[in-house]
Protein backbone atom coordinates (compact mmCIF):
# COMPACT_ATOMS: atom_id res chain seq x y z
CA UNK A 1 0.00 0.00 0.00
CA UNK A 2 1.00 3.07 -0.81
CA UNK A 3 1.78 5.95 2.03
CA UNK A 4 -1.37 7.84 3.33
CA UNK A 5 -1.47 11.43 2.85
CA UNK A 6 -5.17 11.40 3.24
CA UNK A 7 -6.87 13.96 5.70
CA UNK A 8 -6.74 12.53 9.35
CA UNK A 9 -8.68 14.17 12.06
CA UNK A 10 -7.10 12.97 15.33
CA UNK A 11 -9.21 14.29 18.36
CA UNK A 12 -7.57 15.25 21.91
CA UNK A 13 -9.11 13.62 24.73
CA UNK A 14 -7.58 16.11 27.21
CA UNK A 15 -11.33 17.64 26.08
CA UNK A 16 -12.95 14.89 27.16
CA UNK A 17 -14.98 13.90 29.82
CA UNK A 18 -12.52 12.52 32.29
CA UNK A 19 -14.72 10.39 34.32
CA UNK A 20 -15.55 8.49 31.24
CA UNK A 21 -12.46 7.79 28.80
CA UNK A 22 -13.40 4.64 27.50
CA UNK A 23 -17.19 5.80 26.12
CA UNK A 24 -15.31 8.85 25.32
CA UNK A 25 -12.80 7.04 22.68
CA UNK A 26 -15.81 4.63 21.23
CA UNK A 27 -17.83 7.57 20.62
CA UNK A 28 -15.28 9.65 19.09
CA UNK A 29 -14.40 6.92 16.88
CA UNK A 30 -17.67 5.63 15.57
CA UNK A 31 -18.06 9.33 14.73
CA UNK A 32 -15.38 9.40 12.51
CA UNK A 33 -12.11 10.50 14.33
CA UNK A 34 -9.03 8.38 12.17
CA UNK A 35 -6.55 8.46 15.25
CA UNK A 36 -6.78 9.17 19.20
CA UNK A 37 -4.36 11.97 20.06
CA UNK A 38 -3.18 11.73 23.75
CA UNK A 39 -1.40 14.32 25.60
CA UNK A 40 0.57 13.11 28.35
CA UNK A 41 2.07 16.04 30.26
CA UNK A 42 3.89 16.20 33.25
CA UNK A 43 3.83 19.44 35.26
CA UNK A 44 7.58 20.60 34.70
CA UNK A 45 8.29 20.44 30.64
CA UNK A 46 4.45 22.09 30.47
CA UNK A 47 2.62 23.41 33.41
CA UNK A 48 -0.18 20.87 33.46
CA UNK A 49 -0.56 17.36 34.84
CA UNK A 50 -2.59 14.78 32.88
CA UNK A 51 -1.72 10.87 31.86
CA UNK A 52 0.93 8.22 33.79
CA UNK A 53 1.26 5.01 31.33
CA UNK A 54 -1.28 3.58 33.54
CA UNK A 55 -4.08 5.36 32.01
CA UNK A 56 -2.35 5.18 28.54
CA UNK A 57 -2.87 1.11 29.62
CA UNK A 58 -6.58 1.78 29.90
CA UNK A 59 -7.44 3.44 27.04
CA UNK A 60 -5.68 0.57 24.82
CA UNK A 61 -8.64 -1.10 24.37
CA UNK A 62 -11.09 1.17 23.57
CA UNK A 63 -9.26 2.35 20.20
CA UNK A 64 -9.51 0.54 16.96
CA UNK A 65 -7.62 3.12 14.95
CA UNK A 66 -4.53 4.50 16.35
CA UNK A 67 -3.22 5.23 19.42
CA UNK A 68 -0.85 8.64 18.97
CA UNK A 69 1.27 9.49 22.52
CA UNK A 70 1.94 13.38 22.47
CA UNK A 71 4.51 12.67 25.21
CA UNK A 72 5.58 16.73 26.65
CA UNK A 73 7.85 15.07 29.49
CA UNK A 74 11.96 16.15 30.32
CA UNK A 75 13.33 13.72 30.69
CA UNK A 76 12.05 11.84 28.19
CA UNK A 77 13.82 8.43 27.60
CA UNK A 78 13.27 7.10 30.68
CA UNK A 79 10.19 6.33 29.87
CA UNK A 80 9.45 5.38 26.25
CA UNK A 81 9.22 1.51 26.80
CA UNK A 82 6.42 2.29 29.62
CA UNK A 83 4.24 4.24 26.96
CA UNK A 84 4.73 1.63 24.48
CA UNK A 85 4.35 -0.95 26.50
CA UNK A 86 1.29 0.52 27.69
CA UNK A 87 0.29 0.45 23.85
CA UNK A 88 0.83 3.33 22.03
CA UNK A 89 0.87 3.27 18.07
CA UNK A 90 3.15 6.42 17.54
CA UNK A 91 5.25 8.23 20.50
CA UNK A 92 5.79 11.66 19.78
CA UNK A 93 9.01 13.40 21.91
CA UNK A 94 10.09 17.04 21.83
CA UNK A 95 12.92 18.81 20.25
CA UNK A 96 12.80 20.82 23.29
CA UNK A 97 12.62 18.21 25.70
CA UNK A 98 16.24 17.02 26.14
CA UNK A 99 19.72 17.28 24.28
CA UNK A 100 19.26 14.51 22.77
CA UNK A 101 16.41 14.11 20.73
CA UNK A 102 18.54 12.09 17.86
CA UNK A 103 18.79 9.02 20.53
CA UNK A 104 15.59 9.21 21.81
CA UNK A 105 14.17 8.54 18.31
CA UNK A 106 15.89 5.92 18.18
CA UNK A 107 14.72 4.72 21.31
CA UNK A 108 11.27 5.04 19.87
CA UNK A 109 11.98 3.25 16.72
CA UNK A 110 13.70 0.82 19.11
CA UNK A 111 10.30 -0.12 21.10
CA UNK A 112 8.95 -1.08 16.86
CA UNK A 113 6.33 1.55 17.48
CA UNK A 114 5.91 4.52 14.95
CA UNK A 115 8.15 7.55 16.20
CA UNK A 116 7.76 11.40 15.74
CA UNK A 117 9.32 14.53 16.38
CA UNK A 118 7.47 17.58 17.94
CA UNK A 119 8.49 21.11 17.25
CA UNK A 120 7.24 24.32 19.60
CA UNK A 121 6.42 27.68 18.37
CA UNK A 122 9.52 29.05 19.37
CA UNK A 123 11.70 26.06 17.43
CA UNK A 124 12.49 26.56 14.16
CA UNK A 125 11.81 24.31 11.09
CA UNK A 126 15.96 23.53 11.11
CA UNK A 127 15.76 21.93 14.19
CA UNK A 128 14.55 18.62 13.00
CA UNK A 129 16.25 18.28 9.67
CA UNK A 130 18.94 15.69 10.91
CA UNK A 131 16.11 13.83 12.39
CA UNK A 132 13.76 13.35 9.83
CA UNK A 133 15.04 9.68 8.73
CA UNK A 134 14.41 8.74 12.48
CA UNK A 135 10.94 9.72 12.22
CA UNK A 136 7.31 8.50 10.74
CA UNK A 137 5.86 11.95 11.50
CA UNK A 138 6.61 15.85 12.35
CA UNK A 139 4.42 17.46 14.63
CA UNK A 140 3.93 21.05 14.57
CA UNK A 141 2.41 22.85 17.33
CA UNK A 142 0.64 25.98 16.68
CA UNK A 143 -0.15 26.87 20.49
CA UNK A 144 2.27 26.30 23.19
CA UNK A 145 2.15 23.29 24.72
CA UNK A 146 -0.08 22.63 28.16
CA UNK A 147 -3.60 23.48 27.49
CA UNK A 148 -6.38 22.88 25.53
CA UNK A 149 -8.95 25.72 23.68
CA UNK A 150 -5.61 28.23 23.40
CA UNK A 151 -5.47 30.68 20.00
CA UNK A 152 -3.73 29.19 17.03
CA UNK A 153 -0.53 30.87 16.35
CA UNK A 154 -0.07 31.66 12.38
CA UNK A 155 4.02 31.19 12.51
CA UNK A 156 3.18 27.55 12.01
CA UNK A 157 1.98 27.85 8.47
CA UNK A 158 5.27 29.10 6.97
CA UNK A 159 7.01 26.36 8.85
CA UNK A 160 4.46 23.38 7.72
CA UNK A 161 5.29 24.50 4.47
CA UNK A 162 9.27 24.76 4.93
CA UNK A 163 9.17 20.94 6.65
CA UNK A 164 7.00 19.73 3.89
CA UNK A 165 9.86 20.78 1.47
CA UNK A 166 12.35 18.98 3.82
CA UNK A 167 10.28 16.08 3.66
CA UNK A 168 10.51 16.04 -0.34
CA UNK A 169 9.15 12.73 -1.19
CA UNK A 170 10.23 10.85 1.93
CA UNK A 171 6.94 8.61 3.95
CA UNK A 172 6.49 11.53 7.12
CA UNK A 173 3.74 12.86 7.91
CA UNK A 174 2.98 16.20 9.07
CA UNK A 175 0.90 16.66 12.23
CA UNK A 176 -0.79 19.92 13.64
CA UNK A 177 -1.45 20.16 17.12
CA UNK A 178 -3.43 23.58 18.82
CA UNK A 179 -5.82 25.72 17.91
CA UNK A 180 -7.48 23.99 14.53
CA UNK A 181 -10.58 24.13 13.69
CA UNK A 182 -12.60 24.34 10.30
CA UNK A 183 -11.29 28.41 9.75
CA UNK A 184 -7.63 27.40 11.23
CA UNK A 185 -7.37 23.59 9.03
CA UNK A 186 -7.28 24.96 5.52
CA UNK A 187 -4.13 26.94 6.24
CA UNK A 188 -2.17 24.51 7.67
CA UNK A 189 -3.30 21.30 4.87
CA UNK A 190 -2.45 24.14 2.22
CA UNK A 191 0.51 24.02 3.49
CA UNK A 192 1.19 20.51 3.30
CA UNK A 193 0.01 19.08 6.76
CA UNK A 194 -2.24 15.67 6.49
CA UNK A 195 -2.89 15.01 10.13
CA UNK A 196 -4.95 17.54 12.15
CA UNK A 197 -5.10 17.21 16.13
CA UNK A 198 -8.13 19.20 17.17
CA UNK A 199 -9.36 19.09 21.43
CA UNK A 200 -11.95 21.77 21.57
CA UNK A 201 -13.03 21.92 18.49
CA UNK A 202 -14.20 18.50 18.14
CA UNK A 203 -15.39 17.72 21.84
CA UNK A 204 -17.42 21.25 21.83
CA UNK A 205 -21.18 20.88 22.18
CA UNK A 206 -21.39 17.18 22.11
CA UNK A 207 -20.96 14.70 24.78
CA UNK A 208 -21.50 10.62 25.06
CA UNK A 209 -25.19 11.19 24.93
CA UNK A 210 -24.90 13.78 22.24
CA UNK A 211 -22.01 11.90 20.19
CA UNK A 212 -23.76 13.20 16.99
CA UNK A 213 -22.23 17.03 17.65
CA UNK A 214 -18.77 14.84 17.95
CA UNK A 215 -19.75 13.95 14.23
CA UNK A 216 -20.40 16.82 12.87
CA UNK A 217 -17.63 18.62 14.72
CA UNK A 218 -15.18 16.14 12.29
CA UNK A 219 -16.94 16.10 9.13
CA UNK A 220 -16.67 20.31 9.89
CA UNK A 221 -12.72 20.02 10.25
CA UNK A 222 -11.91 17.85 7.33
CA UNK A 223 -14.73 19.03 4.77
CA UNK A 224 -12.64 22.39 5.20
CA UNK A 225 -9.47 20.65 5.30
CA UNK A 226 -10.21 18.69 2.31
CA UNK A 227 -11.67 21.36 0.56
CA UNK A 228 -7.69 23.27 1.18
CA UNK A 229 -6.62 20.29 -0.34
CA UNK A 230 -8.56 20.17 -3.25
CA UNK A 231 -7.93 23.78 -4.24
CA UNK A 232 -3.99 23.35 -3.53
CA UNK A 233 -3.93 20.58 -5.98
C1 LIG B 1 -1.74 21.13 23.84
C2 LIG B 1 -2.05 19.74 23.35
C3 LIG B 1 -3.14 19.67 22.35
C4 LIG B 1 -4.47 20.21 22.81
C5 LIG B 1 -5.15 20.77 21.61
O1 LIG B 1 -0.64 21.08 24.67
O2 LIG B 1 -0.89 19.15 22.78
O3 LIG B 1 -3.25 18.37 21.80
O4 LIG B 1 -5.30 19.26 23.41
O5 LIG B 1 -6.33 21.39 22.02
P1 LIG B 1 -7.09 22.42 21.08
O6 LIG B 1 -7.47 21.68 19.82
O7 LIG B 1 -8.27 22.78 21.92
O8 LIG B 1 -6.17 23.56 20.82
ZN1 LIG C 1 -1.09 17.21 21.65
Amino acid sequence: MSFDRSIKIAPSILSADFANFGAEIRAIEAQGADWVHVDVMDGHFVPNLTFGPPAVKAFRPHVKTFMDVHLMIAPVDLYIEAYAEAGADMITAHVEAGPHIHRTLQAIRAQGVKSGVVLNPGTPAEAVADVLDLCDMVLIMTVNPGFGGQKFIHSGIEKTRKIRQMIGDREIHIQIDGGITPETAPLVVEAGADVLVAGSAVFKGGSVDAPEVYGQNIRAIREAAEGARAKAA
